[in-house]
């Protein structure tokens, strides 16, 4: 398909585009939150003799909302619900005034007290326990054949653990939201990537109908997941305004965004791998552990990759949690597989090393017919193809396997090869295509733009349908009158909406009898109508987990080769070329679509060397809630990206071809660049960020 530049690009340059925070309404009153001190123990009292120009409602204050799961509220704990601190940063009371000065002064004036607080549990000092979660995509444990007999059969056994840090998504812009009640109905400018879901969700908080809550997002300035379920700031604002009687605002701090919107968690993960001398896998098992918050069971599904990547006759997985204290945590870009397939992909290399095979030929050699642990067909899957294009490309052939066998000037040079997979989430999703008299095309449709070009997607596919000029088609998006959409998350807009607007689209072409290509305008004309509006949608045909539908395994893939260079005095590390090949459907706007691999690139080499959010264990609270303590690559960090795709099609995952692009870039990078740095230093390092003192 042809590249389309953003639809949205020049509404966002000149500043037209409009975010939550941008929203006014008249007698609107500024929130500030009061957050915990403390990581768990209960209020005792609430001191507001110092506060002036404010109000300051506490759990007294606040009507009693309907309690619900997690998901979809990002965490069960309503906000203010009662006197009990679960977690440090938990708002225990919100402060309201005419500006944003007068209510964070206000805030810094309340003084709450404290009893019945206890040091915190850290995570690696609760049990490890099996997860009851509804954030549990399918079972926590899943086995197919012998594990015993497997490891019986192995030539050669690797085991090895690992671990992943704490990590915080941290978009651009902050939770945000306006809430006014206009006589019985809610209307929310709030920055989301689901509006359809927060609408369903918050109209059964407040025990109002969904149709009486509306919830306008245009633009999201990113989210990575911490907007996808709907966190504390969203009902608090809700409830404020409906106490007050006024419009109340809340954009939530940079360090409130540390605590009340989710994070990735830290996770510890054991992987077994059997092997025969020639490199078949005899058996494969992936124990896992993720740090969740006493309540929820939040559970990253680190193991799912495991029992589908590589074929093996004996295959066993398993995840647990440690409830802790510590915030909620939520799927962060990438959810799962972003954790999941550094632990796996790190040992097939160790594996490699110990056999002596080349790592690409290794993961070649174990290349399933169907999946293995369901055995259902895939309904595409290019992996092998990803490898060999991406070994071209990168010139693997090169590679002397010696660890410490190439050097440039002071550094040793390394290079490194990963697998990327991730899971298939898929959602209905509806859209809206009008034609005018004119020929002109408008697409409509409740998803937000939250900065990967989304817009321009919709347009391509509807051009595409219709056998239009791109040019003559337009999108309008984010408004609750515009049919829903499942989400901006869990990679899912090209599948789910693409889908959709491919149907409205020929819909159209149905009502006026007409061909892709036949000039709209005439067929109008002719069908004598001065303009048509036509409606599409679509489901998949089950509810997924894990790319599982009923009939096949539905996932994504990619290779990842990268070349370190690892200063052998100072320990300092440097990414100097990757080469990223993925194979993830048809791709409907190749621009945008190089743009996310490229941006999952960069997050992926931020996981494996620089993010960490640190948990401060004695006041059991993330020790940096900024973004100076928080550190992110940036371009100096970033030297020659190589991605692109190879070719797919897969429309038994989605009428339009597409799978998912947004998550799967960050996945696999973390593993390449360990791998590498084993081949440049020798030292194998097995927990993330890789740091200076690691190479030294
Ligand atoms: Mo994604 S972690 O579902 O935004």
């Amino acid at each position: 398909m042809k590249a389309l530049t953003r639809l949205d690009g020049p509404a966002k340059l000149t500043g037209a585009a409009r975010y939550a925070a941008d929203a006014s309404a008249p007698g609107t009153l500024t929130a500030a939150l009061v957050p915990a001190t403390v990581p768990t123990g209960r209020v005792t009292s609430i001191d507001t003799s110092q506060v002036v120009d404010a109000t300051v409602l506490t759990h007294h204050d606040l009507p009693r909302l309907t309690p619900m799961p997690s998901p979809p509220l990002g965490h069960s704990v309503l906000p203010l619900r009662d006197d009990l601190v679960h977690y440090e940063g938990q708002p225990v009371a919100v402060v309201l005034a005419d500006s944003w000065q007068q209510a964070r002064e206000a805030a810094r004036q309340v003084r709450v007290t404290y009893d019945d607080v206890r040091p915190p549990l850290l995570f690696g000092q609760a049990e490890d326990v099996v997860p009851h979660s509804d954030h549990l995509l399918g079972e926590a444990d899943e086995s197919t054949g012998d594990l015993q007999a497997g490891l019986a059969a192995a030539d050669r056994i690797v085991e090895a653990t690992y671990t992943t840090a704490n990590r915080h998504h941290n978009p651009m812009e902050p939770w945000a939201v306006l809430a006014e009640w206009v006589d019985d109905e809610l209307v929310l400018h709030a920055s989301v990537q689901a509006a359809a879901l927060t609408q369903a969700v918050v109209a059964e908080l407040f025990g109002v109908p969904a149709d009486a809550v509306r919830v306008i997002c245009p633009f999201t300035g990113g989210g990575f997941g911490s907007k996808g379920y709907v966190w504390p700031a969203l009902p608090l604002a809700a409830a404020a305004a409906r106490v007050t009687g006024r419009p109340v605002k809340l954009v939530l701090t940079r360090a409130e965004m540390f605590t009340l919107s989710g994070h990735q968690p830290a996770t510890r993960q054991t992987i077994t791998l059997g092997a025969t001398a020639d490199g078949r896998l005899t058996a494969i098992r992936h124990l896992s552990s993720n740090a969740a918050a006493r309540v929820d069971d939040y559970t990253e599904n680190t193991t799912h990759g495991t029992t589908w990547l590589y074929a093996s006759p004996a295959i066993h997985t398993a995840m647990r949690v440690q409830r802790v204290d510590r915030p909620q945590p939520t799927p962060m870009r990438a959810p799962h597989e972003g954790p999941g397939i550094f632990p796996l992909e790190s040992a097939m290399d160790e594996l490699a090393h110990e056999l002596g095979i080349d790592p690409v030929e290794l993961r070649i050699r174990n290349e399933p017919a169907a999946d293995p642990m369901t055995g259902r067909p895939f309904s595409s899957r290019k992996l092998v193809e990803c490898l060999r294009e991406g070994a071209r490309r990168f010139g693997w052939s090169e590679r002397d396997p010696e660890p410490r066998s190439m050097r440039d000037g002071h550094d040793l040079v390394g290079w490194g090869v990963a697998a990327a997979t991730m899971d298939t989430f898929r959602a209905p999703s509806a859209a809206r295509v009008r034609v005018d008299a004119a020929g002109r095309v408008t697409v409509e449709t409740g998803a937000q733009e939250i900065g990967t070009g989304l817009p321009a997607m919709v347009q391509a596919v509807a051009a595409e349908t219709l056998g239009c000029d791109p040019e003559s088609v337009q999108v309008r998006h984010g408004d609750p009158d515009f049919p829903g959409h499942g989400g901006t998350m869990g990679s899912m807009s090209a599948m789910g909406l693409g889908s959709a607007v491919q149907a409205a689209a020929r819909e159209v072409l149905d009502k006026l009898g007409a061909d892709p290509g036949d000039p709209l305008a005439d067929a109008l004309a002719a069908a004598g109508l001065p303009e048509l509006t036509a409606e599409g949608r679509w489901a998949p045909e089950s509810s997924l987990a894990a790319g599982r539908s009923a009939d096949h395994s539905i996932h994504t893939y990619g290779a990842i080769f990268v070349e370190v260079r690892v200063d052998e005095d100072l320990g300092l590390l440097r990414m100097s070329r990757a080469v990223g090949r993925y194979a993830a459907g048809r791709i409907l706007n190749p621009l945008a679509a190089h743009s996310q691999m490229t941006g999952g690139l960069v997050w992926g080499y931020g996981q494996a060397v620089l993010e960490h959010s640190v948990f401060e264990p004695a006041l059991g609270r993330f020790l940096s809630k900024n973004l100076a303590g928080y550190v992110v690559p940036v371009n100096a960090d970033i030297r020659e990206l190589d991605v692109a795709f190879v070719p797919d099609d897969d429309r038994l995952a989605s009428p339009v071809g597409a799978k998912g692009i947004g998550e799967l870039g960050a996945v696999g990078v973390a593993a390449a660049i360990a791998n590498a740095v084993f081949h440049a230093t020798g030292r194998r390092v097995r927990d993330l960020p890789i740091k200076i003192a690691d190479l030294l």
